[in-house]
């Protein structure tokens, strides 16, 4: 594995899973892979999980950890190609890559979405200068479009709570994305990223939202989407919750009339379904307290799966590293 930034970079997920589960069942057996080498946690954008469970990780392989939160401590950041910098912007992003390339092996780096031009959010406008001047691999704590590390632990929590046996005939689980209220406008990357990794697991996956607010069909694709919740959840074996803007009208909040908070009633339509967030969480806004505290909820596992997924990703970098290729 060169880089890191979307599903596209693994070759096979299942593989992947059955990987990031032997990690979790013995986080500490290769303390020496990343000895020596050193891996940057740039964060653009604040972090509480992707922070830590990265830096967790680094440790468990031996690896240095140099972390930046450069939104605080770092020089403002320019992005234009040929900007004369005489304004708020102190150093230019080829610069500072530049630089990180020789402090670091592998580069990781958190870069929202900015919500404010559509265009440069979907072209990716801050990764993709990472990629273009980083020399060493380059791994997405998230970016404008997509947050795989979190779907990748999204997918080993699913798989550690289904079971395909006698008790569910066999069949695929039922996962429901459902669209959740907000206060203020969510990127889609969360979303997204969700969709694109379910398709390739063995799950029936149906997309909720309300009309105004269906995701870029670039990673619909030919998911089901229905815009009543209800009818949605009937018979999910897992409800995944997540706020997101609209993708038609650009990061705007179209006005919505149903309550869509994820309430104990509307969870008496699932097959006691296993719930989902990838926290933060805005409690009894986005789903009701009694829903994030019930026995349903996996939501603390699926934040601790975070590890494993870092790690795993960490552990293919460094295979590429240390056999040169
Ligand atoms: N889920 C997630 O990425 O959490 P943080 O934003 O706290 O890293």
């Amino acid at each position: 594995m060169k880089n890191f930034t979307s599903i596209e970079d693994i070759s096979d997920l299942k593989t992947m899973i059955s990987k990031a589960l032997s990690i979790k069942a013995n986080p500490l057996a290769e303390p020496h892979k990343g000895k020596g080498k050193t891996i940057g946690l740039v964060f653009l954008n604040s972090s509480l999980r992707t922070r830590l469970s990265s830096q967790i990780a680094a440790q468990n392989l031996g690896l240095n950890v140099l972390i930046l939160n450069a939104s605080q401590e770092a020089w403002n950041l320019e992005f234009a190609d040929g900007a004369v910098m005489n304004g708020g912007t102190v150093e230019h992003i080829k610069d500072a890559v530049e630089v990180l390339n020789q402090y670091c092996d592998i580069i990781a780096v958190r870069c929202f979405a900015g919500m404010q031009s559509k265009e440069d959010d979907v072209n990716e406008s801050i990764l993709s200068q990472f990629l273009k001047y980083a020399k060493v691999p380059v791994i997405s704590l998230e970016s404008a479009t997509r947050h795989p590390l979190q779907s990748f632990a999204d997918c080993i929590t699913i798989t550690e709570n289904w079971t395909f046996d006698k008790s569910t005939m066999n069949r695929k689980p039922k996962v429901v994305l459902t669209w959740a209220p907000h206060i203020k406008p969510i990127a889609h990357a969360v979303a997204n990223s969700f969709t694109e990794w379910m398709q390739k697991m063995e799950v029936d996956l149906v997309i909720t939202n309300p009309e105004g607010y269906d995701l870029d069909p670039k990673f619909m694709k030919n998911t089901k989407v229905l815009h009543d919740q209800n009818e949605a959840l009937k018979d999910a074996d897992f409800v995944y919750v997540k706020n997101w803007s609209s993708f038609e009208n650009y990061a705007q909040m179209p006005e919505i009339k149903e309550n869509w908070m994820l309430t104990q009633e509307k969870l008496k339509l699932t097959n006691q379904a296993r719930v989902m967030h990838c926290l933060p969480v805005r409690r009894n806004v986005e789903l009701s307290d009694e829903v994030m505290d019930s026995e349903n909820s996996i939501i603390y596992q699926q934040a601790k799966n975070r590890i494993f997924s870092a790690q795993t990703v960490f552990s293919e970098i460094l295979d590429g590293l240390n056999s040169g290729k």
